[in-house]
């Protein structure tokens, strides 16, 4: 490999969420990542070199095959690995596969043991995979000196070149001497050198300084992989925020480069609402998920839903009457997604997703409110 792989990987955001009955959108299965490979495929990534759609655990049914060969669990992945290959090949992408040396993955599926190691390699390449990231959990460090380099000879053994990610680092402590970075730059064209990366600036920063204080390393021509870049909400958190706070709202950006006016002109119409009360409730904190709640004129009032979490979004499940409303009919109005949810009694029970760091702010009236008022283009 001379430049460094890109692409696009299901475990930071997406973990192993395989609850396929209630989260179809986001459970890990072959419809995830075919979607994902749409994506890549048709909004321009892919011309920009992201052209990796990488499988990360729990993609395994919890058993092997009666020949001893790991299976995609049949559910998720109906159409198989092959099939699904054969879908990114055509799209000019490549497939990424996890798999772990050790009894199990970290996830808990199972493992690639010493054993398994060459039959393993074979059927990623039957299976038409193009890059392997083989995890280190549940194995020592005997077992890791010997399986690294098997699996690297196993790879090149079955004719099909499948770019190489080891983790070996990441249990080694990262350093010199325990790590021997010569013989990983032999072996592997990647490795995770250190902790996986959370939804937080405070990770973001942590295994920024980790590589910038061990940069001596770092090897040429080979990669070493901090994990993903992640995407964080935390603007858009601030803006609801300071909005349920009925902050002034005073910018200092510097409006000569600021590109995205959008998540200001929403609140500019918002914010005079908020003002006509002055308080401000905190409602609930469960599962690091807050909610802040103001009323505002009208019977109306604004609800903000702040996750503190660094892992995934977090499906909260709550009612109005929970957090206070009295009986009675509501609309609620998504102020972000612009979309509005009617029908809602004080009782019906739901579920809002709220990523790591992010919010979902919502402006609930009762049903029959007649107002003219537009917000951000809504007319309410
Ligand atoms: C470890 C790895 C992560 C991810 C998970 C899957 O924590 O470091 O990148 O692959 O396992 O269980």
């Amino acid at each position: 490999m001379r430049t460094p792989p890109m692409g696009w990987m299901s475990w930071e955001r997406f973990h192993c969420n395989i609850d396929c009955e209630n989260d179809p959108k986001n459970c890990i299965s072959e419809n995830l990542f075919r979607g994902m490979a749409d994506r890549l495929a048709e909004d321009g990534w892919k011309e920009m070199g992201y052209d990796h759609v990488m499988i990360d655990d729990c993609w395994s049914s919890m058993l092997r095959d009666k020949d001893g060969r790991l299976q995609p669990d049949p559910q998720r992945f109906p159409g198989g690995i092959a099939k699904l290959a054969r879908y990114l090949h055509n799209r000019g992408l490549k497939l990424g596969i996890y798999g772990d040396l050790g009894t199990h993955t970290c996830g808990g599926y199972p493992g690639t043991t010493l054993d398994k190691i060459e039959t393993d390699a074979q059927m990623f390449a039957s299976w038409g995979v193009d890059f392997l990231k083989l995890d280190g959990c549940y194995s020592n460090e005997e077992e890791q000196q010997k399986g690294y380099p098997l699996m690297s000879k196993a790879l090149n053994a079955t004719g099909r070149p499948i770019g190489y990610s080891c983790s070996w680092p990441a249990y080694r402590g990262g350093l010199l001497p325990s790590v021997n970075y010569t013989l990983l730059g032999e072996i592997c064209n990647l490795w995770r050198n250190y902790d996986d990366i959370q939804d937080s600036w405070d990770s973001v920063q942590e295994i920024t300084d980790w590589f910038f204080d061990n940069q001596e390393i770092l090897q040429p021509g080979r990669w070493n992989d901090p994990d993903m870049p992640v995407y964080m909400d935390q603007s858009r958190s601030q803006m609801a925020l300071w909005a349920i706070m009925a902050a002034p709202l005073i910018m200092s950006n510097n409006l000569r480069t600021l590109s995205n006016h959008g998540l200001y002109t929403k609140f500019t119409v918002y914010s005079p609402f908020l003002c006509l009360y002055v308080t401000l409730f905190f409602l609930q904190k469960r599962s690091h998920i807050e909610v802040y709640w103001r009323p505002l004129s009208q019977s109306a009032s604004a609800l903000v839903f702040l996750s503190r979490r660094q892992d995934m979004p977090y499906h909260y499940h709550t009612s109005l009457a929970k957090l206070n409303y009295t009986a009675g009919s509501y609309k609620a109005y998504d102020v972000f997604t612009g979309k509005t949810l009617s029908g809602l009694s004080a009782t019906t029970e739901f579920t809002v997703s709220i990523d790591p760091s992010g919010v979902v702010m919502w402006y609930v009236y009762p049903r029959i409110q007649r107002s003219t008022t537009t917000i951000s283009g809504f007319t309410l």
